[in-house]
């Protein structure tokens, strides 16, 4: 059901690759609430990733860029403005990768090149590509910048290894460009932090079943699904919205404050 809630607005939304992606969702979402969209994601993305489906579902182009590199970001945003005539209103960052992750490194034996890059890809792209709309003034007064993040930024989630880091990172950049970004322009930025979603990245984590299904037997409303998350962007795009930023926001059917549910206390009740 559509409410209008974008109707003249316009975005960018980075990070969608195929259609088990959180990035695809809120693209799709939106483009059913009014918005003009352009896409984004890494080149090597375009191979192997299915965006150009969803550019066409949508009616979006697609500009490539790798988000760690300042040229390309710059690029990008001129290339958006001159798509859509001017400034836009919206961006979702919804990137991570992690070498380390990939590799099967233990945190414990960290190589900090590979920890470098997931710093770089997963943090400081956001630093990156909001510093590259501030300097072109690509965004509307109320414009609105969302990142994705995780709750292993406040607690410790052994197998998460250096992407708790990475999040922690992103929720701090998030405060802190908000801060500037508020006082100049009246943009905010924020970040949702998302149940785990079986998506590339998020099953990529060793064990993921087994924290996806802690999650749903924790959490009162159960887990939120990629689509609720997409549902949950749209209002954090929209004006109805215009005074929330420098926040990190918890969509995870209350997981983040549950201390221990009944269906954790059976498991495990002693059998007499
Ligand atoms: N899936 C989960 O359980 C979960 C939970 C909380 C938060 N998140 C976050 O949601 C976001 C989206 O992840 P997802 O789960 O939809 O997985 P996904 O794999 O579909 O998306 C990750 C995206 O990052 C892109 N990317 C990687 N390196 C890049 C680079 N150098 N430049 C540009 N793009 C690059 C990938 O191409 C991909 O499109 C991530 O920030 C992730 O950490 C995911």
């Amino acid at each position: 059901m559509s409410y209008n809630l974008l109707k003249g607005k316009k975005g960018i939304i980075f990070g969608a690759l195929d259609e088990n992606s959180i990035a695809w969702k809120v693209a799709m979402r939106c483009h059913e609430e009014g918005a003009a969209l352009t896409l984004s994601n890494a080149p090597i993305a375009m191979r192997m990733g299915k965006i150009a489906e969803l550019a066409k579902a949508v009616n979006a182009e697609i500009i490539p860029a790798d988000a760690t590199s300042m040229d390309d970001l710059t690029k990008l945003v001129q290339q958006t403005m001159e798509i859509h005539g001017g400034k836009i209103d919206f961006v979702l960052h919804s990137i991570g990768m992690s070498p380390n992750v990939r590799k099967n490194k233990h945190y414990t034996d960290a190589n900090y090149e590979f920890m470098a890059k997931t710093m770089d890809i997963s943090a400081l792209s956001l630093h990156k590509i909001i510093q590259a709309l501030f300097h072109a003034d690509a965004l509307n007064e109320n414009g609105s910048i969302l990142g994705l993040t995780y709750i292993a930024a406040q607690r410790a989630f052994p197998n998460y290894n250096d992407m708790a880091d990475a999040k922690a990172l992103l929720e701090s950049i998030t405060r802190s460009w908000g801060y500037h970004y508020g006082v100049k322009k009246k943009v905010r930025v924020n970040t949702i932090s998302q149940s785990p979603t079986y998506t590339t990245a998020g099953s990529g984590v060793a064990g993921f079943d087994i924290f996806f299904n802690y999650a749903e037997a924790m959490s009162p409303l159960g887990n939120a699904s990629a689509d609720e998350c997409a549902d949950y962007c749209v209002t954090l795009f929209s004006d109805l919205t215009r005074k929330v930023t420098m926040q990190n926001l918890f969509h995870d059917g209350g997981y983040s404050f549950t201390g221990v549910s009944e269906k954790m206390m059976e498991l495990f009740a002693k059998k007499s």
